[in-house]
C-alpha cells in the first residue's frame, strides 16, 4: 500500500505545529482524544469497511482524510467554529503544501466535511468514513461515558466493524 500524500501530511510542518498543539490542549481532556491513535485506527478501520463492502477506494485518499478529519479541533476549542467548518480550510491549506492533485483534493475535503453527519445523501465512502470515525471509539469501556454528550446512535459498543 502506497500512501504518499498521507506521508507527505505527517511531515508537513504546519500539520506537525497543529497535531502537536492540539495533543497538548487534550493532554488532560477525560473525553476521547482526537491523536494519531485516533487517526490511523479511523484510517484502517475504513480501510477494513471499503475491502469488506466491495468499496473501491484508493487508500491515500482515505489515510489522508483520516490524518486531516479532526485538524479543526482547535479552532473549535478557541473559537467555537464547528471543527468540520474550520478543518476545510485548514485541510486544504495543508494540501495545497502536497502534491495533491486537484481530484484527490476535493474528495479528501468532502469526506473531512462530512465525517460528523449523518446524513443519508452521501457517498459510500462518504459513509464508510462516517462509520470509521464512531467505530474507532471504544465507548464500552470508557470512563468517562456517563458524562458524554454523544448521543447513543454515535456510541460504539462492541468490537469489530
Ligand atoms: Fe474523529
Amino acid at each position: 500500500m502506497k500512501l504518499e500524500l498521507a506521508n507527505q501530511i505527517i511531515n508537513n510542518p504546519r500539520y506537525v505545529r497543529l497535531t502537536g498543539a492540539l495533543d497538548y490542549i487534550e493532554k488532560d481532556r477525560i473525553f476521547c482524544r482526537h491523536d494519531m491513535e485516533h487517526f490511523l485506527n479511523v484510517a484502517r478501520i475504513a480501510v477494513i469497511l471499503c475491502n469488506e463492502r466491495g468499496i473501491e477506494a484508493d487508500a491515500d485518499v482515505i489515510y489522508s482524510a483520516a490524518l486531516l478529519h479532526d485538524i479543526g479541533r482547535i479552532a473549535e476549542y478557541t473559537s467555537g467554529t464547528p471543527h468540520d467548518e474550520a478543518g476545510i480550510s485548514i485541510a486544504g491549506e495543508i494540501l495545497a503544501q502536497t502534491e495533491c492533485s486537484e481530484a484527490k483534493k476535493a474528495e479528501i475535503l468532502r469526506l473531512v466535511a462530512s465525517h460528523r453527519k449523518a446524513d443519508a445523501h452521501r457517498s459510500e465512502l462518504e459513509t464508510v468514513f462516517y462509520l470509521a470515525d464512531k467505530k474507532s471509539r471504544s465507548c464500552f469501556c470508557c470512563a468517562a461515558r456517563e458524562q458524554c454528550n454523544w448521543p447513543e446512535y454515535k456510541r460504539n459498543y462492541e468490537i469489530g466493524v
